[in-house]
């Protein structure tokens, strides 16, 4: 008899801690949607700062961690918004999107139409060729056809030096990539990170030592939200000093 009343007593303190729990996930959840958005556009094709996880929904990866350790510090919720690359400065600007993270270059042109966040990394613009390609320096480009993203200062800068006829627009990485497999392209400019993501995963490509230009990331806010760019600079500053910053960039991109 006493075991059975034992056993009962146990049974009803599992239940009763498994309601609690249940209650707690319910207070979170609702704690969580009641938190401010922050809608953040990327073009997730640009591993390791934007890509898709095995599960091929969640977007994971260098600027997905910094703009959640950022929401988190805010007490914001994020969201992510996969969209086309050449399409993301004006859905800042239109406030479709808060906060750009996709490994984007600060220039001088693009400050005109955004404000930019401190810079947290930084970009080379390289050439993937393949192994075997008569393509040794930049000089050799010339005449060539060039694959790049679209958009990207890759493309603004092989455009202005090599003429638009010689320049092959994508609407991701990989595309290029894959036109250079087949033979449409015969190089592709495109950021030291990726291009290392995307040699890695094809037979018989190799990046150039050239350095083609060297960039800093940073965010983009709309001019207009200069609330919001005081607190994600103010948000960065602080996830800088911690070390939260270098951890998510050292845990993507390994020393060589
Ligand atoms: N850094 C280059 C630029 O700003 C390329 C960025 C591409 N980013 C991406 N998520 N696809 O133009």
């Amino acid at each position: 008899m006493k075991k059975i009343l034992a056993l009962i007593l146990a049974i009803l303190m599992v239940a009763s801690l498994a309601a609690c729990g249940g209650a707690n996930d319910t207070d979170t959840a609702t704690a969580d949607d009641a938190k401010p958005e922050l809608v953040m556009g990327t073009n997730a094709a640009f591993p390791p700062y934007e890509f898709y996880a095995e599960d091929g929904e969640t977007i994971i990866g260098i600027d997905a961690e910094i703009a959640q350790a950022v929401a988190d510090k805010l007490n914001m919720k994020l969201t992510i918004k996969d969209m086309e690359f050449d399409s993301l400065l004006t859905a800042v600007q239109s406030g479709a999107v808060d906060i750009v993270f996709a490994g984007l270059t600060v220039n001088e042109e693009r400050k005109q139409s955004v404000d930019f966040s401190m810079t947290y990394a930084t970009g080379v613009q390289v050439i993937i060729v393949k192994e075997d390609s008569d393509i040794a320096t930049v000089d050799d480009l010339s005449g060539k056809t060039i694959g790049v993203q679209a958009g990207t200062t890759g493309d603004i800068y092989c455009t202005d030096e090599f003429g638009q006829e010689n320049v092959k627009q994508f609407t991701n990485g990989a595309l290029a990539v894959a036109a250079l497999q087949n033979g449409q392209v015969d190089c592709v400019v495109i950021d030291n990170e990726p291009a290392k993501s995307f040699v890695a995963a094809n037979d018989g490509l190799k990046i150039l030592d050239t350095e083609y230009a060297v960039e800093d990331y940073a965010a983009a806010i709309s001019k207009e939200n200069t609330e919001l760019t005081a607190k994600v600079n103010e948000a960065m500053e602080a996830l800088k000093a911690d070390g939260t910053i270098d951890n998510i960039l050292a845990k993507y991109i390994k020393a060589e």
